[in-house]
């Protein structure tokens, strides 16, 4: 046996211990003859054979090894054992985008006639893919008020197939209770889906509450510098066959290059949470008391009515608020206009700090009749919380209220 042997049969012995942290350091990977001690790109769209026979044993499903980078490709694969360790999962798919992560489970999942429950408290363009697009394929979707169980239990019924989430939500960061959600699905054999991108695995991870599958937008914290886009799913390793097959003929891939940078995003993705959060709760517990805002959205704050949740069920609050400033969107707009550090931008889970009107930009394709529901008002500015010095963010926050 080798020495690289001899250190691989040690590491398998101890795998199955292994903690977060280095799940999120060390899983996934393992070197090439050339003893890399980071990660390669693997910048290649396809891979050779040493013979036709062995093309086509590949193509068939007969000997394992890379065909195509389309759907199989090293360097996405080292992310998506890493990411399926972190979650829990035992598989996992990378997407050219979150976007594309949510298309992908649904278009390889779902056929005509099935039914999904979900609600718009959610991401905009989650909102608008499925109403706009989903009834074209003549899957149903049902919309329940907000995200109490209550309200989502009597649009489930045996037809359907998925229920669909986000925990905390964008922007207003209202919590679903994971474990009841799973219990509904299951009692009606569908799936809990749930978004985790606002909490990533660091924080929350919804497969030990019960939750079939978990999406990720890894342009978000996986990333956390606001580098590339991408997304994944993580569940099942038959779901993840099923979707392995969809992504063969249909395409959202991950490339190499983004997946490297989403490994190496996750390497220090439980640092960079903490301090998120960190950040983050002390501006909403000062902005809660400020004389310019009406309402700070945070669900560390004793106001938040799903606080105790959270402490259940999140390791902590996360790096998100939202404030509805006094007034509408002429306020909105001129606290937004006079930040001089904080980014205007639509992105969140940057190391710096982002500041967006949601009811302009990432829910601004939605109907006002769906905003309104989902309680998106003018007035409404989320904040996602850099890793800048907490008082330079303070700083910035207090002088663009000042303008208003
Ligand atoms: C909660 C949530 N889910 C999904 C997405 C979509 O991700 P992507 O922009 O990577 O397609 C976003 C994007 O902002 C998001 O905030």
């Amino acid at each position: 046996m080798t020495t690289d042997n001899t250190q691989k049969a040690a590491r398998d012995a101890l795998k199955d211990a292994w903690g977060d942290n280095t799940l999120a350091i060390r899983s996934g990977f393992e070197r090439s003859q050339y003893g890399e001690h980071g990660e390669p790109i693997m910048t290649t769209s396809s891979y050779v054979f040493e013979s036709a026979a062995e093309a086509a044993a590949r193509f068939g499903g007969k000997s394992d090894g890379p065909i195509y980078s389309r759907f199989t490709n090293p360097t996405v694969q080292i992310f998506e054992h890493r990411l399926a360790a972190m979650e829990g999962g035992e598989a996992c798919i990378g997407a050219a985008s979150g976007m594309a992560a949510t298309a992908t489970l649904l278009l390889g999942t779902l056929k005509q006639g099935d039914e999904i429950v979900a609600t718009r408290n959610m991401f905009g363009s989650t909102v608008n893919l499925f109403k706009n697009f989903l009834p074209r394929y003549g899957i149903t979707v049902h919309w329940a008020d907000g995200l109490d169980v209550v309200n989502w239990a009597p649009l489930v019924s045996d037809k359907t197939k998925l229920l669909y989430l986000e925990t905390p939500t964008n922007p207003l960061t209202q919590l679903a209770d994971i474990s009841a959600f799973a219990e509904l699905a299951h009692a009606h054999n569908a799936q809990l889906v749930v978004d985790n991108c606002f909490c990533t695995p660091a924080l929350q991870k919804p497969l030990e509450h019960g939750a079939d599958v978990v999406i990720h937008s890894a342009t978000k914290y996986l990333d956390g510098q606001g580098r590339c886009v991408g997304g994944a799913v993580v569940g099942s390793a038959e779901l993840i066959e099923k979707l392995t097959a969809f992504m063969r003929s249909a395409g959202p891939c991950m490339s190499p290059f983004n997946a490297w940078v989403f490994i190496k995003g996750l390497e220090t993705l439980s640092l960079r949470m903490q301090k998120h959060s960190e950040n983050a709760a002390f501006l909403a517990q000062w902005l809660n008391d400020h004389p310019k805002v009406a309402h700070v959205y945070y669900p560390g704050l004793d106001s938040h009515p799903d606080k105790a949740l959270a402490m259940r069920q999140q390791k902590t609050f996360g790096g998100i608020f939202s404030m509805d400033l006094v007034g509408a969107r002429e306020e909105a707009w001129r606290c937004i206009d006079a930040v001089g550090l904080c980014s205007i931008t639509g992105n969140l889970g940057d190391a710096r700090t982002t500041i967006t009107h949601p009811a302009t930009t990432t829910h601004g394709r939605i109907t006002a009749e769906d905003r309104l529901a989902s309680g998106i008002g003018e007035g409404l500015i989320r904040v996602a919380v850099g890793l800048e010095d907490v008082a330079d963010i303070q700083a910035d926050l207090e002088q663009a209220l000042q303008a208003v």
